[in-house]
């Protein structure tokens, strides 16, 4: 039996290459080997909030780019997470074997609660990680591809489907994070001392996943660097290291390659074949999303949540059962 690996996406804002390159692209290489499940997690996104009419056109933008990333529905499954009402369900029980202070000291929640204010944050925010955590085990997953600020969500999935296993008898698989080094924290262009993100303030923290060439070429170029003037991938130069990373990552070389290729060549060289890079990769795979229509999409999702929906049901069940619920 192939192993099962399980991961999703918000769709929460533009998606940016350290998404694709932390996870869509490990997605679409252990598809071949791995019965695989992806989700648009659409229950996450409105932790914060969003405005209707977006969220909808964003959760089909998403299932879109897994497809264009060569995400396979012949191979996975690929469906809307509020398609799926397990998982609430499974998420609800969870709460119950959840300790406060395990949420409340998770990275990612004390970021964005931090953001607006600690006052205005959502419950749904707080207790996201237990959903997380819901989505993986209803599948007995177990590997899951992310990129690092998952992690800690993923040490909590395994705590608590350990807690449930000794409390009411063997009932999940007990999964593990699947990451790269050079790709699991792709950092900001602006500052590579903090992770690409969505939300950064200013959009030349990223390279957007519909960027244009333009505007890549001047992200690209505003880039920060280091000091020095080789063309070299080291420790102490996180900038350039950063952008050897996503070089490596997209024209599929390993850094010292890259490095060998830029030997005695400037900084401004490096950026400029950089842009180029990233501009190949990214305009075939806009051109196949500007080919998806919203029907195909929704259709594939359809299918996607028809394969789940049994293990679902069925897992919930036998958790339902086992904690005295009358099914
Ligand atoms: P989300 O939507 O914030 O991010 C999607 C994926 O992109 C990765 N990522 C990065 N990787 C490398 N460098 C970066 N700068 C970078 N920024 C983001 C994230 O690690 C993630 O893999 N909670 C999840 C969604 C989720 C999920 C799940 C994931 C919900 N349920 C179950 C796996 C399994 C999230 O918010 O990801």
């Amino acid at each position: 039996m192939k192993k099962r690996i399980f991961s999703g996406i918000q769709p929460s804002g533009n998606l940016h290459i350290g998404n694709y390159l932390g996870a869509i692209q490990n997605w679409v290489k252990l598809q071949k080997e791995y019965d695989s499940i992806f989700c648009v997690v659409d229950m996450h996104a409105i932790t914060v909030p969003q405005e209707p009419e977006t969220l909808r056109r964003r959760t089909i933008e998403i299932a879109k780019i897994y497809l264009a990333a060569g995400i396979d529905p012949k191979k996975c499954s690929i469906f809307i997470q509020s398609h799926i009402c397990e998982h609430a369900e499974l998420g609800w029980i969870l709460n119950t074997i959840t300790k406060i202070p395990e949420l409340e000291k998770m990275t990612q929640f004390k970021d964005k609660s931090a953001k607006d204010s600690r006052e205005s944050a959502s419950a749904g925010l707080f207790d996201y990680p237990v959903l997380m955590a819901a989505d993986i085990v209803l599948y007995d997953t177990q590997l899951v591809p992310v990129g690092k600020d998952q992690k800690q969500h993923i040490e909590l999935a395994r705590t608590l489907a350990q807690r449930f296993n000794h409390k009411f008898g063997e009932t999940f698989v007990i999964p593990e994070a699947y990451t790269k080094k050079e790709s699991e924290n792709i950092m900001g262009l602006d500052d590579p001392t903090k992770k690409m993100s969505k939300s950064a303030k200013s959009e030349y923290n990223y390279i957007a996943l519909n960027d244009d060439a333009e505007t890549v070429r001047k992200k690209i170029k505003k880039a920060v660097t280091d000091s020095g003037s080789e063309v070299v991938y080291q420790e102490d130069k996180p900038a350039l290291k950063n952008l050897i990373n996503i070089y490596s990552l997209l024209a599929d070389k390993t850094p010292k390659e890259v490095e060998k290729l830029f030997a005695g060549k400037k900084y401004s060289d490096f950026k400029t074949e950089l842009a180029e890079v990233i501009i190949k990769f990214l305009a075939p795979f806009q051109k196949k999303i500007g080919e998806l229509s919203d029907e195909k999409v929704l259709a594939i999702m359809e299918d996607g949540a028809k394969k789940v929906r049994p293990l679902a049901k069925k897992k919930l069940e036998e958790v339902k059962k086992k904690i005295g619920f009358i099914v």
